[in-house]
């Protein structure tokens, strides 16, 4: 049995999604963002319980995880937002993958690849209208469009965007990014260019932003049960998805003037009940926590004491009597009334709550709970 685990809620990860919907209605189609491992949260049970629960479409950031969605048997589209490389030309045709496109060569490409299959290649175009990131800046997107249509294999399923500041009460630049993003759907609407999905809308945009929906929205976060940031103006009650545990290895009495762990970094000033628990920052948990972080014994919070090293974190049980060797330890997560949210590690750790479960979530200990899936 592992010193220290992941639970992941699938029941909490359907009612996020559910809250999705609710937000959206039946007629806008979902795109679960389901890249960099679904967020730490392992982007095939995700993804599986995801389409089952009727997710239309997933993004991946790269290639390479399309693929492993198809190897897994995942049918739904899959938008690759990072775009293609020059060698996954082949691939991407070969799998209907769509791939964000901001440039002209990875369109022929594109074209060369499809004609050779006897297919056409479907693309999202990336429009950059604000982030400043990937995407085709407006004024070329006239000359790119008309590069474009010399390309009889090549399709234009999708027009996307992608906002940079959805998650902030004030949303003056999402407006003014989703002002540009008319103006260029427009500029496809002159050229009778026509297309399934115009798309802008990431997490803070599906709560906040209605006329952000158009026909297809891309929620990461709040899939996983945290909001995109404290500011978020109209909230959906979501449910926190991941939880990090582990074990006490050992808990004993040190005297006043005792020093715990690496530098001395903290001196008990009364006699001490430490427990040692079997987690670190392999594991994810930020070492900038030393001294300031707390877990869940007993369901009571404790101080994390002295530093957080790579495999061991000390904490002081001294008012939870009852702490005990092998007893369960949550880090992140629920334990009687208590939680301890990856918001509120994000905090403490000048850090948001995306970089928490994508850290944490590289654990290889992850336990899938309450799946509606019949296991095979
Ligand atoms: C292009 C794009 N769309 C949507 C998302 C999802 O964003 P969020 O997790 O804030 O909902 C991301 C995440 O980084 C993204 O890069």
């Amino acid at each position: 049995m592992a010193l220290n685990w992941v639970e992941i809620d699938l029941a909490a990860l359907r009612h996020n999604f559910s809250q999705v919907r609710q937000r959206v209605g039946s007629q806008v189609a979902i795109l679960a963002v389901v890249k960099s491992d679904a967020y730490g949260h392992g982007m095939l049970p995700v993804a599986r319980e995801l389409a089952e629960a009727g997710a239309e479409f997933f993004g991946v950031s790269k290639c390479w995880e399309a693929l492993k969605l198809r190897s897994a048997g995942i049918q739904q589209p899959i938008l690759v937002l990072a775009g293609m490389e020059v060698e996954d030309a082949l691939a991407v045709v070969a799998h209907d993958l769509r791939p964000a496109v901001y440039r002209l060569d990875h369109c022929r490409l594109l074209e060369r690849a499809a004609q050779h299959a006897g297919k056409q290649a479907r693309i999202h175009l990336k429009l950059d209208t604000g982030m400043g990131r990937l995407g085709i800046p407006l004024p070329d997107l006239g000359p790119f469009l008309d590069q474009l249509a010399g390309l009889k294999h090549v399709q234009v399923e999708g027009v996307f965007s992608h906002l940079a500041t959805s998650d902030e009460s004030d949303k003056a630049f999402s407006q003014e990014q989703l002002a540009r993003f008319r103006s260029a759907l427009q500029m496809l609407h002159d050229r009778s260019i026509s297309f399934t999905y115009a798309h802008i809308a990431n997490s803070g945009a599906v709560m906040d932003i209605p006329e952000a929906h158009y026909q297809l929205v891309r929620p990461g976060i709040m899939l996983y049960g945290s909001l995109p940031s404290k500011d978020i103006l109209s909230p959906a009650p979501l449910r926190p998805v991941m939880a990090l545990k582990t074990k006490i290895l050992q808990v004993k009495w040190v005297p006043a003037g005792h020093s715990i762990g690496y530098g001395r970094a903290f001196v008990c000033s009364r006699p001490t009940r430490i427990a040692t628990i079997a987690v670190g920052y392999d594991d994810g948990y930020p070492r900038v926590l030393s001294n300031r972080g707390e877990a869940l014994v007993h369901g009571v919070r404790v101080p994390i004491v002295g530093r957080v090293s790579m495999n061991l974190v000390t904490l002081d049980v001294t008012h939870v009597p009852q702490a005990s060797p092998d007893d369960e330890v949550v880090l992140l997560g629920t334990q009687g009334t208590e939680r301890i949210s990856a918001e509120e590690i994000a905090q403490k750790a000048h850090t948001i709550s995306y970089e928490i479960y994508c850290a944490i979530g590289k654990n290889p200990q992850r336990i899938f709970l309450n799946s509606s899936r019949r296991l095979a």
